[in-house]
C-alpha cells in the first residue's frame, strides 16, 4: 500500500511490532461505515464518479459481510484494518478502489474510526449503567426497610436501611453516566477530511461526511484532528471513576457474605467453591469486580503516558490507544453485567443484620439526640452522658436498650422511662427522615422516583 518507495518489504520483527490488525480488527464496522460515507461525499463532490463510488460502496458492503461471515482473511502483512479492507477491496473491484485513499489518509481514518468505535461503546455502557441502577433501586425498594449496620471506619456507626445503602450506588451511577454523556458530547466531533494533517487540496465537503456519520460537525483544525486522543482519555477517566464504584460494592459484597459478618448470602450462580474445602462459598465474582478496576486505571494511565509529550500531529504511539482501551472497557462492561446479576440475586439475612445493626451500641447519637430533646441539654453534653451511659452498658457486657433505667439515672437522674423508645434500631432509621436520610420511607421514594425516571428513559 506504500512500497513506491521502498526496495525491500520489512522484516519479521518489524512487521510484528508494527501491525496493529489484531487489536484494531474489532474496528471494522466503523471503518467501512466511514469509507463509505468518504466515498459519497467525494462523488457528490465530483472528485469521483458516481459509478465509482457505487462500485466502491457495493464492495464494502460485501466485506462486511465477508467479516460477519468471518470469512474474512485478515493479514499482519497489511498492518491495520484500514489496509486489509481497502486491499481486499481492491481484490474485489479492482482499479475504482484505488481512488477510495483520495483526500484522505489512515491519520483521519483511524481518529475517526475510533471515535466512532468510542461512541458505540459509551452508548452501551450507558445502557448497562442504567440496567445496573434499575437492579440497585429495585432491590432498595424491596429492602426500604431492612436494617443494617451503618459504618464508618468499618466500625459499626449507626443504623442504616439496606435500601438506602443501595440507593447511594444508584447515585454514583447517575455520576458516572453523566461523565460518560460529557465526554460523549466532546468526542463527537468527525476528523475525517483532516487528512494526514494539513486538509486537502481537493473541493471536499467535511459537513457533509461528518452528518453521515453522525456527528455534530467537523473538527476545526486539521492537526488537532488526526492528534487527539482526548475522547479516549476521557472516556477512560470516567471508566475509571466508575470501575471504582464498582470496586467498593464489590468489596462490601465480600465483607457480606463472608462468615465472618453473615449479613448476606451470594446465590450459586455468582458463588464458586473450593477444590479442597467443600465447605466455601467464595465471592469470585465480586473479587474480580473488585480487581477489574486495576485494569481500567491501567489503561488511562497508559495512554496518558503514550500521549505525554508528544508532538504534533500524528505519531505511530498513538496506535498504542486502541488495545488498552478495548480491553478496559470491555471488562467494565462485564463488571458492570456482573455487579447487576449479583445485586439482584443477593440474600439478606434480615434477622441477623438487625441483631448486628444493634451491636456496638449503634443508638448511641439516639440517646444523646433524645437528652437534647428532652431534656434540653446542649449535644456537647448530651454526647459526654451518653459516653458515660455507654460505658457503663459496656462495664456490665448488656445493649444499650437491656440497660436498666436506675443505671442511667446514676449518670443523668431526669432520664425518663421514654428514653427506651428511641434505643431500637428500627426505631433509629425511622426518625432519620431528614432529606437525604435513610428512614425507610425516604428510601421508598427515591427507589420509585429513580424507577419511574428508568422507565421514562427507556421511551
Ligand atoms: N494503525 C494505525 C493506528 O492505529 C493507523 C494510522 C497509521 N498512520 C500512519 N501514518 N502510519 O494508529
Amino acid at each position: 500500500m506504500w512500497g513506491g518507495r521502498f526496495a525491500s518489504g520489512p522484516g519479521a520483527i518489524m512487521e510484528e511490532i508494527n501491525a496493529s490488525i489484531d487489536f484494531d480488527r474489532h474496528l471494522y464496522r466503523q471503518d467501512i461505515a466511514a469509507s463509505k460515507a468518504h466515498a459519497d461525499m467525494l462523488a457528490k463532490q465530483g472528485i469521483i464518479t458516481a459509478d465509482d463510488a457505487k462500485k466502491i460502496a457495493h464492495g464494502l458492503d460485501t466485506i462486511l459481510s465477508e467479516i460477519e461471515a468471518g470469512k474474512f482473511s485478515f493479514k499482519r502483512a497489511l498492518e491495520d484494518i484500514h489496509m486489509n479492507v481497502e486491499s481486499r477491496l481492491s481484490e474485489l473491484i479492482g482499479e475504482a478502489s484505488g481512488r477510495l485513499h483520495t483526500a484522505r489518509s489512515r491519520n483521519d481514518q483511524v481518529a475517526t474510526d475510533f471515535r466512532l468505535w468510542m461512541r458505540d461503546t459509551v452508548d452501551a455502557l450507558d445502557a448497562a449503567l442504567a440496567g445496573f441502577q434499575r437492579a440497585l433501586a429495585e432491590k432498595a425498594l424491596a429492602h426500604a426497610g431492612t436494617v443494617m449496620p451503618g459504618l464508618t471506619h468499618l466500625q459499626t456507626a449507626q443504623p442504616v436501611t439496606f435500601g438506602h445503602h443501595l440507593m447511594a450506588y444508584v447515585e454514583m451511577m447517575a455520576r458516572d453516566r453523566g461523565r460518560f454523556a460529557d465526554a460523549r458530547r466532546r468526542l463527537n466531533e468527525s476528523p475525517l477530511g483532516a487528512a494526514a494533517l494539513a486538509g486537502t487540496s481537493f473541493p471536499i465537503d467535511r459537513e457533509m461526511s461528518a452528518k453521515a456519520l453522525r456527528f455534530d460537525r467537523p473538527m476545526a483544525n486539521s492537526l488537532d484532528a488526526v492528534s487527539d486522543r482526548d475522547f479516549a482519555l476521557e472516556t477512560l477517566s470516567a471508566a475509571s471513576i466508575a470501575s471504582v464504584h464498582l470496586s467498593r460494592l464489590a468489596e462490601e459484597i465480600v465483607i457480606w457474605t463472608s462468615p465472618l459478618t453473615g449479613l448476606m448470602k451470594l446465590s450459586d450462580k455468582f458463588t464458586t467453591g473450593s477444590s479442597i474445602m467443600p465447605q466455601k462459598r467464595n465471592p469470585d465474582a465480586a473479587e474480580l469486580v473488585r480487581a477489574k478496576a486495576g485494569r481500567v486505571i491501567g489503561a488511562l494511565n497508559a495512554l496518558l503516558i503514550v500521549m505525554k509529550g508528544l508532538p504534533l500531529a500524528y505519531a505511530k504511539d498513538m496506535q498504542e490507544d486502541k488495545e488498552g482501551a478495548m480491553d478496559a472497557l470491555g471488562a467494565l462492561a462485564l463488571s458492570i453485567a456482573a455487579m447487576a446479576g449479583m445485586v439482584a440475586d443477593l440474600e439478606p439475612d434480615a434477622a441477623r443484620m438487625k441483631k448486628a445493626a444493634g451491636e456496638g451500641y449503634a443508638t448511641a447519637t439516639d440517646l444523646a439526640d433524645w437528652l437534647v430533646r428532652s431534656l434540653n441539654i446542649p449535644f456537647r453534653e448530651a454526647h459526654h452522658i451518653t459516653g458515660r451511659i455507654v460505658a457503663k452498658a459496656a462495664e456490665t457486657g448488656v445493649a444499650l436498650h437491656r440497660l436498666p433505667l436506675s443505671a442511667m439515672r446514676e449518670i443523668e437522674p431526669r432520664i425518663g422511662e421514654d428514653v427506651f423508645s428511641v434505643l431500637s434500631v428500627d426505631r433509629s432509621v425511622k426518625s432519620r427522615a431528614s432529606f437525604g436520610g435513610t428512614a425507610p420511607k425516604n428510601v421508598r421514594a427515591q427507589a420509585k422516583k429513580w424507577l419511574r425516571k428508568l422507565e421514562k428513559e427507556k421511551s
